[in-house]
């Protein structure tokens, strides 16, 4: 199998009952890290497109080793619960042997077995917390990333930091949190069920402790496949579809482009890692729903039904920003949200975000609603940073969102069976 090849089959989930008959034939691990099952995944939206979200079912599993993590260009699966974690040791050996911990305990999960051997002494508490017992794996993906503060003084590490790995600048209208922000270390656990995420995140959790806290926890959720079992784009909680104009990284090539660092990138360590921006961006849901449907779809530049750009009827129409209308105007406003976010064609990113609802604000008594952006790139500063601040300065949506939290995170390399992500940096 050619390398590129094996690339495209990168991540594509295989079944439950494979991966058994896999586990039987020697070793799941072994046989994975040999590379016979590695792979990739379908573009996926904001969410997903329409062509990737019917590809798992409940018993599919993700396989864990590979070139790359899993978890940034697998199809997008219906909930995510992503932690930020601080670490309370400074003690480099502490932060290499959590990760080894990790990716052991991240391994089992990913099969849909639950953490350690189970011991069954009555006067230990159980290894495993127990309640996705019995759970299938449901496409569940575990993504680890390690954020600018990593490469502080603390652990010996200053002299890797990646410079793409660079804090974030102040864009226009941020209102920002600490509370919602930064982090040493992302988690991001996605899967097809809440409980089963929620089961992986609060079992590494729980093996961190003594070293490492969480410092900020956010879930959520997309449309599920038992609501839509077509898998058309998800919408987002403005009633858009979100995700459709998303570059197809199932193309090895535009992945390898758009998504994956390369080896001559700069910081050799993070070669087949990404980096991955997370913006906990609130809706103003109320003021939007006052808002009049032209004003809606102009925001946007896109039609709210069929999620085609504005004059078009297909959802998958080309977006020509350069067209008029009979009036000689642009067809597509200058200030709408995809007339700036597509710069032009030239600059592109992977995104791959999850709608949230977080009770209500304590200040206002409105909903705490919103995106939870995630998005992965090859270098921020050629792709995310130039883009966030073309919307920050005239986007038309920003009458609409505010951005409360936001962090960056160098998701590490994938790892074959044996060894443990974050390998080569520690
Ligand atoms: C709450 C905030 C946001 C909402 C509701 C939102 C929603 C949307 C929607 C509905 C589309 C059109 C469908 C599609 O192609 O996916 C879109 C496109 C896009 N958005 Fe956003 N978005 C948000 C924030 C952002 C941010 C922060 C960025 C990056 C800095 C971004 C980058 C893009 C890109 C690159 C496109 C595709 C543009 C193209 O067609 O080339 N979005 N977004």
């Amino acid at each position: 199998m050619s390398d590129s090849q094996k690339d495209e089959l990168m991540q594509k989930p295989i079944s439950r009952r494979e991966m058994l008959k896999l586990g039987a034939a020697g070793g799941v691990g072994l046989l994975l890290g040999a590379g016979g099952i590695t792979g990739v995944l379908a573009g996926s939206g904001m969410i997903n497109t329409a062509k990737s979200t019917t590809a798992q079912t409940n018993e599919e599993v993700v396989p864990f080793y590979g070139k790359h993590q899993q978890g940034i260009i697998t199809p997008a699966q219906d909930f995510i619960c992503l932690g930020a974690f601080d670490l309370t040791t400074s003690s480099r050996e502490d932060v290499r042997k959590l990760f080894q911990k990790w990716t052991q305990a991240a391994a089992e999960l990913s099969t849909g077995a639950g953490v350690g051997e189970e011991s069954n002494n009555p006067n230990l508490p159980p290894v495993d917390t127990g309640e996705a017992m019995g759970l299938a794996a449901t496409g569940i993906t575990i993504t680890f990333g390690v954020g600018p503060s990593l490469f502080d003084d603390r652990f010996g590490l200053a002299g890797k930091r990646p410079a793409a790995l660079t804090d974030l600048p102040p864009f226009g209208g941020d209102e920002l949190l600490p509370q919602w922000s930064g982090g040493d270390i992302a988690v991001q656990v996605c899967a097809n069920d809440p409980q089963v995420a929620f089961h992986a995140l609060r079992n590494l959790t729980r093996i961190a402790r003594g070293k490492a806290v969480l410092r900020w926890v956010q879930d959520g959720f997309q449309r599920t496949r038992t609501a839509d079992p077509s898998g058309s784009t998800p919408r987002n909680l403005l009633g858009f579809k979100d995700g459709t104009n998303n570059p197809n990284v199932q193309d090895a090539d535009l992945a390898n482009e758009v998504v994956w660092v390369q080896p001559d990138d700069g910081a050799g360590w993070l070669a087949d890692g990404s980096f991955m921006i997370v913006r906990r961006i609130r809706m103003r849901i109320e003021v939007w729903d006052r808002t009049p449907l032209n004003e809606q779809e102009a925001t946007f530049g896109r039609h709210r039904v069929s999620g085609a750009p504005l004059g078009e009827t297909d959802e998958f129409a080309t977006l020509d920003v350069e067209k008029k209308d009979e009036q000689g105007q642009p067809q597509i406003p200058v200030n709408s949200h995809v007339a700036l976010a597509h710069m032009g064609g030239k600059v592109k990113i992977h995104r791959r975000g999850y709608s949230y609802s977080s009770g209500i604000d304590a200040k206002t008594g409105q909903l705490d609603a919103g995106l939870l952006f995630i998005c992965f790139n090859r270098d921020p500063r050629k792709q995310f940073i130039p883009m966030q601040k073309a919307l920050a300065g005239q986007d038309k949506l920003n009458e609409y969102i505010v951005h409360v939290g936001s962090a960056i995170f160098a998701c590490l390399p994938g790892v074959q069976a044996g060894g443990y992500i974050g390998e080569t940096l520690f």
